[in-house]
C-alpha cells in the first residue's frame, strides 16, 4: 500500500514553541522537521553567500529575502527525507510564501494538508526566548529555567557547549514579534479560509501543547 505524503505547517509567534512541537510531530507522524530558521543558521555557521545576505537581516530580526528562502526550500523539498511529507516550522511567514509552498507541493503532486497554530502572549513569549539556549551541532533546544540541560552547560544529546542565539536579545526579540503580526497574521487568515487552519493554545507544558495539537489536527486534516 501507498501512503500519501503528510504535510503540516506550524505557525505562530516567535518562541512560541513551533520548534519543540515540529520535532514531536515529526517524530509522532514521521515527518521531516523543515525549519527555515534552523536552515538559515546553518547557511549562517558556514559563512556560504547566503548565510553572509541572510545574517543581516536575521541580527536586526527582520525577515530575509523570500527569494534566498525560497531557494533553500526547494532543496530541501527535494531531497530524498521529505517525500515522506514534512513538518514546516517558520515556513511560510508571508501570504507570497504560503502560495509559494502551495506551488512547490503541487510539482510534487502534493498539498498542504493542515496548518497548525499555536497561541502565546508577548511576555511569556519573551520569557521563553531570553532562556533559550541551543545546541549549535545538533539542534537541541533548552530553557535556562524550564528545561536546562543536565550538566548546566553541555548538550544532553551529543555534550557541546549550549549557546544562545543572537536575535535572542530583548531587543530583536521584540522586532521579531513586530514583524510577526505585520507580516504572518494574513498568513492565518489565508489557510482560515482554505478550511485547514488549526488554531492551539500554546501555554502549558509541551506535552499539553502537543495533545493540543493531535487533537486539532484529526478536526481539520482534509
Ligand atoms: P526562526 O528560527 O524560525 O525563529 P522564530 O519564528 O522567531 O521562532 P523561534 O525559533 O524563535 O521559536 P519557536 O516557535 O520555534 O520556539 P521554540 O520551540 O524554540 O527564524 C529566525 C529568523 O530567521 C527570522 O527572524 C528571520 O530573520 C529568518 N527566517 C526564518 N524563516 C524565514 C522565512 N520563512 N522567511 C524569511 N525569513 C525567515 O521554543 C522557544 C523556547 O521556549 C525554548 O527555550 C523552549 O524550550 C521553550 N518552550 C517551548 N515550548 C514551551 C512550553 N510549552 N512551555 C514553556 N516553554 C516552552
Amino acid at each position: 500500500m501507498v501512503t500519501r505524503a503528510l504535510d503540516v505547517v506550524l505557525l505562530g509567534p516567535p518562541g512560541a514553541g513551533k520548534g519543540t512541537q515540529a520535532r514531536r510531530l515529526g517524530e509522532a507522524f514521521d515527518l521531516l522537521h523543515v525549519s527555515t530558521g534552523a536552515l538559515l543558521r546553518e547557511e549562517v555557521a558556514r559563512g556560504s553567500a547566503l548565510g553572509v545576505e541572510a545574517k543581516a537581516f536575521m541580527s536586526r530580526g527582520e525577515l530575509v529575502p523570500e527569494e534566498l528562502v525560497g531557494r533553500m526550500l526547494l532543496k530541501r523539498l527535494h531531497s530524498s527525507q521529505a517525500a515522506i511529507g514534512c513538518a514546516y516550522d517558520g515556513y511560510p511567514l508571508t501570504t507570497g510564501q504560503a502560495h509559494l509552498l502551495d506551488g512547490l507541493l503541487a510539482e510534487l503532486n502534493r498539498r498542504l494538508d493542515v496548518a497548525l497554530s499555536l497561541g502565546v502572549g508577548d511576555d511569556e513569549l519573551v520569557v521563553r526566548m531570553t532562556g533559550r539556549r541551543s545546541c549549535p551541532s545538533c539542534g537541541a533546544v533548552y530553557h535556562l529555567t524550564t528545561h536546562p540541560p543536565k550538566d548546566s552547560t553541555g548538550c544532553d544529546a551529543c555534550g557541546a557547549a549550549v549557546v544562545q542565539r543572537d536575535d535572542d536579545r530583548e531587543e530583536v526579540i521584540r522586532e521579531r514579534l513586530r514583524v510577526y503580526k505585520e507580516t504572518t497574521a494574513p498568513v492565518l487568515d489565508f489557510y482560515r479560509a482554505r478550511g485547514i487552519l488549526g488554531e492551539v493554545d500554546g501555554t502549558g507544558t509541551p506535552d499539553v501543547v502537543f495533545a493540543r495539537l493531535r487533537d486539532a489536527m484529526r478536526r481539520v486534516k482534509r
